[in-house]
């Protein structure tokens, strides 16, 4: 029994499903459900290998390889992306096959020289190049920024599948490998995940893309991606997903996200939920902390929202540090189409709410209103009039 997954009769997944890993990009992003990094044989009257896995499975991915294939047999290999999780095997690849060529774009041969210091035989390519394998080819499409600017896209001919690299993609780890094998909710769950966190910031690009890759009306039979499945149930589904997720995205869904010191900011949080569910019982409401829930989850969350209600106790004329980090992560994120509010409890000064304030205008949101400031601990009234400010707030928005 093999360890690679053969796809067609002319495709071999040569990947390695990661079940350990928890981060990603350093710490910056949770990846609770693992990931994968898929690299795939095509052999043809000409054999190519497309992308590698990660740095620290160098050796286990060349090792196993060469059960595939004699390694001398590989006419080309293709980097569709420069990241380590992609490229990071390649130089023990190359110290067995140093001559073979490396077809990537120009931005991909920067990167990969920045990364590994070594002057292999690359091949730069841009959209529109071929290179032909036999009965199929290859066609290149670069799709920079999607996500880093050396990203390209390649697709197969006669097979009709695009090889995707990140997009599409999540970092979920399956021996199934397909898409219609695993747990949908989680699949999913994992699609947007990625999306929110890793390609929300360049939406434009990627419904322009997308919409080109369209307009070529290639046959696509399946996407292999770089991680998580390889779509070959309805491939059509996932890119329809990311057109709606490029597109401003958002749901009927207000997420209200705090940071306390003693409690008064969350009691604000509940009777802020409940006000707003007695103005609109239709609108789902989460209530989430910026200190003990994912980080990257809740930046989900926020994606999935109309309208988010970001709270802070004040500390030292500032917010709490949690909310801090996440105030960060979203300016980057840069999402659309999204109306905010800011609250919190204070005992002194309480700048908290207004320095909230500015940074959702900065981060992009439409700030509503001045928000809600509850001095010491909520007492009966203060709920009340929480309650009467999330109602209030889910009129508005
Ligand atoms: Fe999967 Fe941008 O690396």
């Amino acid at each position: 029994m093999s360890w690679s997954k053969k796809i067609t009769d002319k495709v071999t997944w040569v990947g390695k499903v990661d079940w350990e890993l928890k981060t990603f990009h350093g710490d910056e992003l949770s990846t609770n459900k693992g990931s994968s990094y898929n690299s795939y044989l095509v052999r043809d009257e000409k054999v190519a290998l497309i992308d590698t896995v990660w740095l620290p499975y160098d050796k286990e991915f060349v090792t196993k390889l060469k059960e595939e294939i004699d390694l001398n047999e590989i006419d080309y290999i293709i980097i569709n992306h420069a990241e380590i999780d992609h490229s990071g095997a390649l130089p023990e690849l190359m110290r067995e096959i140093p001559d073979t060529p490396i077809y990537c774009t120009n931005n991909g041969i920067k990167s990969l020289k920045g990364h590994f210091h070594q002057d292999w035989n690359f091949v730069p390519v841009k959209t529109g190049d071929t290179l032909e394998l036999g009965d199929s080819k290859f066609v290149f499409v670069e799709a920079p920024m999607l996500h880093w600017p050396d990203t390209m896209f390649t697709y197969m001919t006669g097979e009709n599948i695009l090889f995707s690299n990140d997009a599409f993609g999540q970092h979920y780890a399956t021996e199934a490998l397909y898409n219609d094998l695993v747990d949908q909710g989680e699949l999913f769950a994992e699609a947007i995940k990625y999306y929110a966190n890793i390609l929300a910031p360049f939406s434009t690009r990627v419904k322009k893309k997308i919409e080109e890759v369209l307009a070529l009306n290639l046959p696509i039979d399946l996407i292999c991606t770089s991680h998580g499945v390889i779509w070959r149930n309805n491939p059509g589904q996932i890119i329809e997903r990311y057109l709606q997720w490029a597109e401003d995205y958002q749901e009927n869904q207000i997420t209200i996200v705090y940071e306390s010191m003693w409690e008064g900011t969350r009691k604000m949080a509940e009777a802020l939920a409940s006000g707003i569910l007695q103005a609109d019982d239709d609108v789902v409401v989460k209530i989430m902390s910026a200190a003990k829930d994912d980080k990257n989850d809740i930046v989900t969350e926020i994606f999935r929202s109309k309208a988010i209600l970001l709270g802070s106790s004040t500390i030292n004329n500032r917010y709490l540090s949690g909310i801090g980090g996440l105030v960060e992560m979203v300016k980057g994120l840069k999402f659309k189409n999204k109306k905010a509010a800011a609250f919190g409890s204070y005992g002194w000064s309480g700048e908290s709410v207004k320095l909230l304030s500015k940074d959702l205008t900065e981060a992009g949101f439409e700030v509503v209103d001045e928000g809600i400031r509850v001095l010491w601990q909520p007492d009966s009234d203060a709920i009340k009039a929480c309650m009467a400010y999330g109602k209030q707030f889910a009129e508005k928005v």
